[in-house]
C-alpha cells in the first residue's frame, strides 16, 4: 500500500469517535477566542456587489429538469444572486447577547471553513481576475487583476478550506467536516446556478498546485502560518448549453503575470491546540492532475414533489433543525420517496457529479406512512446491491419496497433507541420520521488513491445538500450529522472490515422551534 493511503486510512481510524472515547479534540473551548468566520483579504480593490435579497420566479420543483429554465444574462446582478444563493447570508439568529449568521450552505459547528472565489473574464461590470467573496458584506475582494485584452467571456469558482477554523473546535476530526461542507457548497452551488438557469461543471481534472496557484493559496506570504487555506476544487459556470471549452492553463498562467494584491487579515484566535495530524492528513490526500470520466449516468427525473415554491425563497428559508417533534404523526410515504428519490445519481441535482455512485443510504425508519419501522437501504447504483447484501448482516431480509426506487426492507423494529445512541447520543437521530447512515465503498476506493478520500466525503455532503433542500420542500427540516460512533455503526449494520464505512449521518423530521431565539433579516445590516 503507498505511504499515502496509509496515512489517510490511518488518519480515518484514528478519528472515529467510539463509545467509550471520541476522537482527540480540545478539551476546552473558549468560546470568546471563536476564529473570525469571515476572512478578509486588507489592500484589495473591493467591489460591492449589487443588493441581495433578488427573487426570480422559478419554482423550486422547475429545478427538477433544468433544461426548461431560461438561462439569466451573465451579468453582475446575476452573478451576486448565484454567489448569495449559494454562500451567502439566509439570517442572523440572536438569543441574549449571542448573535451569530446563518448561510445558505449549511456548516459543522457553523464554523464555515468554507471559502468561496470568483474567477471572471470578459464581464463588461467585473474587471477580469480572481476575486474573493466576503459573505458578511457581500462583496468581491479583488486578489489578482489580469490583463484588459481577454475577452473571452468565462465564469468559475474556487473552493478551499480554511481547516484550522474547523480544528478550533473538533480536534483531529475537522478534515472530515471539512471536505462534508464542500459537498455541501457543491450542492448549494449547483442549486444557485439551477435557478439561474445555469449548470456547474467540476473541473476535476485539476492538481491542487494548479488550484493553488490560480486561487493565490499558495502565495504564502499572504496567510498567517497556521490560517492557510487548502485548494480544493474550480467550478465552471456555464451560461446556456452552448460554452466552449474552459481554458484552464491560459488562466493560471494569467495569475503568473497579474497583479495580485491584499494580505489575509488574521483569524484572530489564539492557537492554544495545535493539530499536526489535519496537515499530515491534507497533504497524503492532496491531489495531482488526473485524468476524469465524462459524465454517465442517464437524467432522469425524481418523484413528482408538490412544493409550490419558488426557489430562491426555499434556499433561504434551509436550516437545520435543532430538535423534532418525537409525537409527530407519520410522513407521508409519498414524501418519503419523493425525498430518496431525488438522492439518486440520475437526479439532475447529481448532474455535475461525474463519477458512479460510491455512496449508499441505510435508513432508520421511524415514522413514515405504511411503512413498518426498522432499517431500510438504498444501494444508490444497482451494481452495488450484491456487494452490500454480502457485505451486512446475513438476517437482513432485502425485501423490495417499492417500484419507483431501489429501496430495501432489511430489518423490522423500532429503531430509535440505537439510532440515538449511534449518533453520539442525539434525540435528533431518534425524533424524527427517519435519520440515515451515508455508507461509502472505502476500501475499494482507497485502493485507486489517497484523495480520494475526499471526494468520498464531498458525495455525501453533496447528498446532504439535496436531503437538507428537499426536506424544507416537503415541509419539513433536515440536520446533517457528523457526529456518530463510527466502529458501532459498522457493527450494528453487519460490517467486518473496510469494505464500507459509514462517512456521514442526517435526519429528517418535523421541526421544534426555540421560540427565545429571535431570528432577523440576513443583509439589514449593510444598510
Ligand atoms: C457536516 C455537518 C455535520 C453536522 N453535524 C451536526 C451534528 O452532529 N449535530 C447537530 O445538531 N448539527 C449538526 N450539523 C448542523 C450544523 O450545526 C448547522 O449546519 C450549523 O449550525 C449551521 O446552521 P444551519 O444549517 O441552520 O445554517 C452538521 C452540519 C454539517 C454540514
Amino acid at each position: 500500500m503507498n505511504k499515502q493511503i496509509e496515512t489517510v486510512l490511518n488518519y480515518h481510524n484514528r478519528t472515529k469517535h467510539r463509545l467509550e472515547r471520541y476522537a482527540k479534540g480540545p478539551e476546552s473551548i473558549d468560546w470568546e477566542d471563536q476564529p473570525d468566520q469571515f476572512r478578509h483579504f486588507s489592500g484589495c480593490e473591493i467591489v460591492t456587489l449589487p443588493k441581495p435579497g433578488g427573487e426570480l420566479d422559478v419554482l423550486f420543483s422547475a429545478l427538477d429538469s433544468p433544461e426548461t429554465i431560461t438561462a439569466q444574462p451573465l451579468t453582475l446582478v446575476n452573478v451576486s444572486l448565484l454567489l448569495e444563493l449559494a454562500f451567502g447570508l439566509s439570517a442572523w439568529k440572536q438569543f441574549g447577547p449571542s448573535r451569530w449568521a446563518l448561510r445558505c450552505n449549511p456548516s459543522s459547528g457553523n464554523l464555515h471553513p468554507t471559502e468561496a472565489y470568483v474567477i471572471s473574464t470578459g464581464q463588461n461590470d467585473l474587471k477580469n481576475g480572481v476575486y474573493h467573496y466576503v459573505s458578511h458584506d457581500h462583496t468581491l475582494e479583488q486578489r489578482c487583476r489580469f490583463s484588459d485584452n481577454m475577452t473571452e467571456s468565462s465564469l468559475a469558482i474556487g473552493l478551499s478550506s480554511v481547516h484550522w477554523r474547523e480544528a478550533w473546535k473538533y480536534g483531529e476530526r475537522a478534515f472530515r467536516y471539512c471536505q462534508h461542507d464542500l459537498g455541501h457548497a457543491i450542492g448549494a452551488l449547483r442549486y444557485a446556478a439551477a435557478t439561474l438557469g445555469w449548470s456547474i461543471e467540476l473541473i476535476a481534472e485539476m492538481s491542487d498546485d494548479d488550484i493553488a496557484q490560480l486561487l493565490g493559496l499558495n502565495r504564502h506570504e499572504d496567510f498567517k502560518a497556521l490560517e492557510h487555506e487548502s485548494p480544493d476544487l474550480i467550478c465552471r459556470i456555464n451560461i446556456g448549453i452552448d460554452s466552449k471549452p474552459f481554458d484552464v492553463d491560459a488562466l493560471i498562467a494569467d495569475t503568473k503575470v497579474g497583479l495580485w494584491s491584499g494580505k489575509a487579515d488574521s483569524l484572530r484566535a489564539y492557537h492554544l491546540y495545535k493539530w499536526p495530524l489535519i496537515d499530515e492528513v491534507a497533504i497524503a490526500a492532496s491531489k495531482p492532475s488526473t485524468k476524469e470520466p465524462k459524465w454517465q449516468a442517464v437524467q432522469s427525473l425524481p418523484l413528482p414533489t408538490d412544493c409550490k415554491q419558488t426557489a430562491t425563497s426555499l434556499i433561504r428559508q434551509r436550516r437545520s433543525a435543532q430538535q423534532f417533534d418525537g409525537k409527530m404523526s407519520p410522513m407521508s410515504q409519498a414524501d418519503f420517496y419523493r425525498i430518496l428519490s431525488a438522492v439518486l445519481p440520475t437526479s439532475p441535482a447529481f448532474q455535475a457529479w461525474r463519477w458512479s455512485a460510491k455512496i449508499h443510504l441505510f435508513i432508520f425508519v421511524h415514522r413514515v406512512e405504511g411503512l413498518a419501522p426498522g432499517v431500510y437501504a438504498l444501494p444508490r447504483n444497482h451494481e452495488a446491491l450484491e456487494k452490500l447484501k454480502a457485505g451486512t448482516l446475513e438476517t437482513f431480509m432485502w425485501q423490495s419496497v417499492a417500484k419507483e426506487i431501489p429501496l430495501y426492507h432489511l430489518y423490522s423494529g423500532d429503531c430509535r433507541q440505537f439510532a440515538k445512541t449511534l449518533s453520539c447520543h442525539q434525540p435528533i437521530a431518534s425524533d424524527s420520521a427517519f435519520s440515515l447512515g451515508m455508507v461509502a465503498e472505502f476500501s475499494d476506493t482507497m485502493n485507486d488513491a489517497a484523495w480520494l478520500y475526499r471526494r468520498l466525503f464531498w458525495e455525501t455532503g453533496l447528498i446532504g445538500q439535496v436531503l437538507y433542500l428537499e426536506a424544507e420542500a416537503a415541509g419539513y427540516r433536515g440536520t446533517g450529522i457528523g457526529c456518530y460512533f463510527d466502529d458501532s455503526v459498522h457493527e450494528l449494520l453487519g460490517f467486518k472490515d473496510e469494505q464500507f464505512q459509514s462517512l456521514y449521518h442526517f435526519t429528517i423530521g418535523r421541526p421544534l422551534e426555540d421560540k427565545r431565539i429571535e431570528t432577523l433579516s440576513a443583509y439589514e445590516h449593510l444598510g
